[in-house]
C-alpha cells in the first residue's frame, strides 16, 4: 500500500520504516530540510537500536523515500499518517499547531479518496478539528472529495520501539469509517496474522485510550516512589516491597520500579495534557494532578540525599553522575532526571563530571559551555578526584562496575543510586556507603 507520513521523529520515523520493512510503499515527509538530507544520506537522527539497519535496508529496496514536500507527500499515499509533535503549551495542554498544519497540507493538495491517521498523541475532539481543518482547505478549493479520518494511536517505547511496533500488544483503531477501517486492517495485516491485536472502537475513544495508558503507567511509577518515600522513613525496603506486591498477578511486576522520577518525552506531557483536558471540562482530575506532583518532588530526591550527607553545604563538591538519559538504550534527555540532579547541584555550588553511554551528544548541546559540568569519555574518568557518586540511568554497564575501582577513586566512598541497580550488602563488602530510592538503612 501507498503510505504517507507526517513528522519523521520517533514515531514517524519508526512507523515508516517499519511499515517499509514488510512491504510497503512509504514516503515520510517533514519540514525539516536538513533531517531530510541527513536522512536520505541514511544518517539516522536518533539513537533507536535497530532503526538505522531498517531505514537503510528499505530505502536501498526503494520502499522508503523522504521528501519535504508537502504535495508530493499528499499524492503519495491513500493513508496519510500524522506523527508530528504535540509539545505541551504553557498551561499543560497539547499544542495542536502542527497537527493541524499537515490536516490543512492533505486538504489543500489531495486530489482523491484519503485516510488521515492521527497518530500522534492528541487530546480528545482532535479527530473533528482534524476533519475540520481537511474539510476547510477542500471548501476553499470548491471540491467535495470524500476523506476518512482515523486515530490510530502509538505505543512504542523508547529503545524497544522496533520491537513494539512489530510485536505490538494492540493496534487501537478509532474510526467511524468502514472504509477505512478495512484499509487499516490492510496495512496492519503483517503485524496482525497470528493473533487479531486489532481493536476498534470511536475515534474519542481511541484518543483517550492513549493518555489513559500513559497515565495508568506514570501513576503506578508515583505510586511506587510514593511507598518508597515512606519505606525509608519506616525502615522498610522498597525493593522487597516491590517484589511482595509485584507477585500479585492483578499488580504485576511491570512499571513498578521505584526511581528518582519519570521523564521522558511522553509521560510528564500526557499526564499534564489530560489533567488539562479535565479542567477544560470542569473536573479536576486529583489523581492525576498528585501523579505528577510526586513525580515532581522525586526529581529533587536524590540531590537531596546528597545535600543532606553534606550537612546542606555542596560548595566545591565534586559529584560524579552515571547516566543522562531519561532511561537506558536512547539518548533522549527530555524531561530526564539528571536534568534536575545537575541543576540542582550547580545552584548550590557543586560541579558535576558526567557520563552516558549515548547522550554525551545531546548534553552537550543542551549544556554547552555550562560552568561545572565536565563530560567524561568513560565512566571510570566520571569518578576521578569526584567526592561521590550519583546515578540516574540503569544502562546496563553501570550494572556491576569494580566496586573497589569505584571506592578507591572516589574522595568519599559513597554511591547515590536513583535507580535501585545494586545489592547494599555488596556495597558494603567493598566499603560503600550506599543511598537508593527507598531502601531502609543509611536513608
Ligand atoms: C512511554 C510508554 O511506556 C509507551 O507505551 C508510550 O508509547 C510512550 O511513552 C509514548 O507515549 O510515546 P517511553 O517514554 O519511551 O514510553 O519510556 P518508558 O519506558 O515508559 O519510561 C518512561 C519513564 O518512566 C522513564 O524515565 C523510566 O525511567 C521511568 N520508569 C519506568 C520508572 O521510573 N519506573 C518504572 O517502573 C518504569
Amino acid at each position: 500500500m501507498k503510505i504517507t507520513i507526517f513528522g519523521t521523529g520517533y514515531v514517524g520515523l519508526v512507523t515508516g520504516a517499519c511499515l517499509a520493512d514488510v512491504g510497503h510503499q512509504v514516503l515520510c515527509m517533514d519540514v525539516d530540510q536538513a533531517k531530510i538530507d541527513k536522512l536520505e544520506n541514511g544518517q539516522i537522527p536518533i539513537y533507536e537500536p535497530g532503526l538505522d539497519a531498517i531505514v537503510r535496508h528499505t530505502v536501498e529496496a526503494g520502499r522508503l523515500a523522504f521528501t519535504t514536500d508537502p504535495r508530493k507527500a499528499v499524492e503519495h499515499g491513500t493513508l496519510q499518517f500524522i506523527a508530528v509533535g504535540t509539545p505541551p503549551d504553557e498551561d499543560g495542554s497539547a499544542d495542536l499547531q502542527y497537527v493541524t498544519a499537515v490536516a490543512r497540507s492533505i486538504g489543500t493538495y489531495m486530489t482523491d479518496y484519503k485516510v488521515v491517521v492521527d497518530k500522534s498523541t492528541v487530546p480528545v475532539g482532535t479527530g473533528d478539528r482534524v476533519r475540520s481543518a481537511v474539510r476547510a482547505e477542500l471548501d476553499h478549493r470548491g471540491l467535495e472529495l470524500e476523506f476518512d479520518v482515523v486515530s490510530n494511536p502509538e505505543f512504542l517505547k523508547e529503545g524497544a520501539a522496533i520491537n513494539d511496533f512489530m510485536k505490538p500488544d494492540r493496534i487501537v483503531v478509532g474510526t467511524d469509517s468502514e472504509r477505512a477501517a478495512d484499509l487499516l486492517r490492510e496495512v496492519y495485516y503483517p503485524f496482525n496474522r497470528n493473533h487479531d491485536r486489532m481493536i476498534f472502537m470511536d475515534i474519542r475513544s481511541a484518543e483517550l485510550t492513549k493518555y489513559a495508558a500513559n497515565a495508568m503507567l506514570a501513576t503506578k511509577i508515583s505510586f511506587m516512589n510514593e511507598v518508597a518515600n515512606l519505606a525509608e522513613r519506616l525502615g522498610a525496603d522498597i525493593e522487597a516491597v516491590r517484589r511482595g506486591i509485584g507477585s500479585d498477578p492483578r499488580i504485576g511486576y511491570h512499571f513498578i520500579y521505584p526511581g528518582c522520577g519519570y521523564g521522558g518525552s511522553c509521560f510528564p506531557k500526557d499526564v499534564q495534557a489530560l489533567a488539562r483536558t479535565a479542567r477544560d471540562c470542569d473536573y479536576e482530575a486529583r489523581l492525576l494532578n498528585a501523579v505528577e506532583a510526586v513525580n515532581h518532588a522525586q526529581k529533587h530526591v536524590l540531590f537531596d540525599k546528597i545535600s543532606h550527607y553534606f550537612g546542606g553545604n555542596l560548595d566545591g563538591k565534586v559529584v560524579a553522575l552515571w547516566g543522562l538519559a531519561f532511561k537506558p538504550n536512547t539518548d533522549d534527555m527530555r524531561e530526564a532526571s539528571s536534568r534536575n540532579l545537575m541543576e540542582d547541584l550547580w545552584k548550590a555550588g557543586a560541579t558535576v563530571q558526567a557520563f552516558d553511554p549515548e547522550a554525551m551528544e545531546e548534553t552537550q548541546r543542551i549544556y554547552g559551555d555550562q560552568p561545572g559540568l565536565t563530560l567524561c569519555g568513560t565512566k571510570e574518568q566520571a569518578l576521578k578526584n569526584a567526592d561521590v557518586l550519583a546515578i540516574c540511568t540503569e544502562w546496563k554497564e553501570f550494572r556491576s562496575p569494580d566496586f573497589d575501582v569505584v571506592s578507591a577513586a572516589l574522595r568519599e566512598p559513597v554511591v547515590f543510586d536513583g535507580r535501585n541497580l545494586y545489592d547494599p550488602d555488596i556495597l558494603e563488602r567493598h566499603g560503600l556507603i550506599y543511598y537508593a530510592i527507598g531502601r531502609g538503612r543509611n536513608q
